[in-house]
């Protein structure tokens, strides 16, 4: 845990987070905790008091985000949707590229003239940003009105922490620098059809353009029976879907000292239980095994999806972000995931423009979507994060070529996802209803078990279930569908 120092400008403790001492950490002992309790004097503090919490970045926050509304539940605040009436905002921040920080920068710009016109409000910045050293000090002299401060590996301590921002007249910070232990019992406030569950925290690959290693942490997997036993809550609770969480869940089970249980063991202990769809996110080519795939073919619960980030086609630039794989081994690996989930819809997340890429380099990653076909990716233009690796990189190439080249690789995997729809045309598929159309209330949306979103003409009453569709229509980046009756998921 972290030794706590003492700075003159903050009311409490504030150890900044040291990107040198994160690489270097070692095997320190990770401790279990099942007896996180709300002291009964914080129980109260929000009686009649209402919050609101604007999330930012990946699933993983959207979870830590239910775990922060299940803590304030139990302090008694309600949630609002309406920042004139909340008595405290919390902003949980992202902060893998620099547009998703000059977001929350720009946000708290207008939360300044709020916080001006109700002096009691609570304004708090949590999440990964804050564990970056430079957005903390940036916070502190040029938004001096944020009154709480606090990071990715102490949610639990947010009760403590309001207490101490009610009764402070200066900013609260509390940013552990090291992850600290895995709290199992925390509150969680889960909506909807669909939960998520993290099997893991932190990362240890290091590629060299990524923060998420230093905010997130050491990789730290929670035992199977905590996970096994809250998969089969949330089955007991009528989940229809749960998305397993963790930076890179291929390395799940790594950490174990004392047993040998790795992720595919876990799928199939978890394939078991009577919850009708399965999903995971992220997968990490270097560490996806042969008895997953075995495990994943037996489908089931486990759904005909994998998101299988590539990042780049090129070996060199693999080689320079330490991705620890070439683009052989990762084809090899598609053609095994292909070859044993026939039907399997393969996405990823690629980055244009790293340091040095040619125009040669950024073509082998063309003719690598080529090559798989993915049904959909998530595409970006490298953007330099303070204290990585790839940050000391000379950044040569313009801004221009990143932006043509990023329209460029968009197009050429548009052809695959269009092409890959029009493969279901005529067909009938197993679709799980969410809901209503966001453009048309009129029109049910759902998604297929390989991802894809589905729109047709439905009852409302259908929500929550699963209906058998036959695809008529496949545009780009939704397919359309007619009723042909209900489905037994499995
Ligand atoms: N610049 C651009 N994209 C990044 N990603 C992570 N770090 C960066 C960065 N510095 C992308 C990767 C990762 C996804 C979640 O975000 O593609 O898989
Ligand atoms: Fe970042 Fe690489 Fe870890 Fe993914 S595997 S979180 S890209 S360091």
């Amino acid at each position: 845990m972290s030794t706590k120092q003492s700075q003159k400008d903050y009311s409490i403790y504030f150890q900044p987070p040291s990107l040198t001492d994160a690489k270097k950490r070692g095997k320190e002992d990770i401790k279990v905790h099942y007896d996180f309790d709300i002291p009964l004097e914080l129980k109260e503090l929000g009686k009649d008091k209402f919050y609101l919490i604007q999330t930012y970045g990946c699933q993983m926050n959207e979870h830590d985000t239910e775990t922060i509304m299940g803590l304030l539940e139990q302090m008694g605040y309600q949630p609002t949707g309406d920042r004139h009436q909340a008595d405290i905002i919390l902003l949980n921040t992202c902060a893998v590229r620099e547009n998703a920080e000059d977001k929350v920068f720009g946000e708290l710009g207008h939360l300044k003239h709020l916080k001006t016109a109700k002096p009691s409000l609570i304004l708090g910045v949590c999440g990964c940003m804050s564990q970056e050293e430079a957005v903390v000090n940036r916070i502190s002299r040029k938004h001096p009105f944020v009154d709480l401060i606090f990071g990715t590996h102490n949610i639990h301590r947010l009760p403590n922490l309001i207490k101490e921002a009610l009764f402070s007249k200066e900013m609260v910070v509390e940013v552990w620098s090291k992850e600290g232990d895995i709290i199992e019992n925390l509150p969680k406030k889960r909506e909807g059809m669909k939960a998520w569950l993290n099997i893991m925290y932190g990362c240890d690959k290091f590629c060299t353009y990524c923060i998420v290693p230093y905010t997130r942490g050491k990789e730290r997997s929670r035992r199977p029976q905590d996970v096994i036993a809250e998969v089969r809550e949330l089955a007991r609770q009528g989940f229809k879907e749960i998305m397993l969480l963790g930076q890179n869940v291929n390395a799940y089970g790594k950490d174990f000292e004392d047993i040998s249980y790795r992720f595919g063991d876990l799928m199939e202990d978890i394939r078991k239980i009577d919850l009708p769809r399965v999903r995971f996110t992220t997968s990490h080519p270097r560490d996806f095994d042969d008895h997953l795939i075995e495990v994943l073919a037996k489908k089931g619960n486990l759904m005909d999806h994998i998101h299988l980030p590539v990042q780049s086609g090129s070996n060199e630039i693999l080689k320079k972000m330490t991705r620890k794989y070439t683009r052989e081994h990762y084809l090899e690996l598609v053609g095994k995931i292909k070859q044993a989930i026939p039907n399997v819809a393969l996405t990823t997340d690629i980055i244009v423009g790293f340091p040095g890429e040619t125009d040669e380099q950024f073509e082998e990653t063309i003719t690598l979507v080529k090559e798989v076909q993915y049904d959909s990716a998530y595409t970006f233009i490298y953007s330099a994060r303070e204290g990585t690796p790839a940050a000391a990189m000379e950044d040569n190439v313009p801004y221009e070529v990143k932006r043509d080249r990023l329209i460029r690789l968009n197009d050429t995997l548009n052809v695959y996802s269009k092409r890959n729809n029009e493969r279901l045309l005529g067909q009938t598929v197993e679709v799980l209803v969410e809901g209503e159309s966001k453009y048309n209330p009129d029109i049910l949306a759902g998604r297929t078990r390989t991802n894809k979103l589905v729109h047709f003409a439905g009852s409302k009453e259908l929500i929550g279930q699963f209906v058998n569709i036959k695809i008529v229509e496949a545009p780009t980046f939704y397919l359309k569908g007619e009723l042909v009756g209900m489905a037994v998921a499995n």
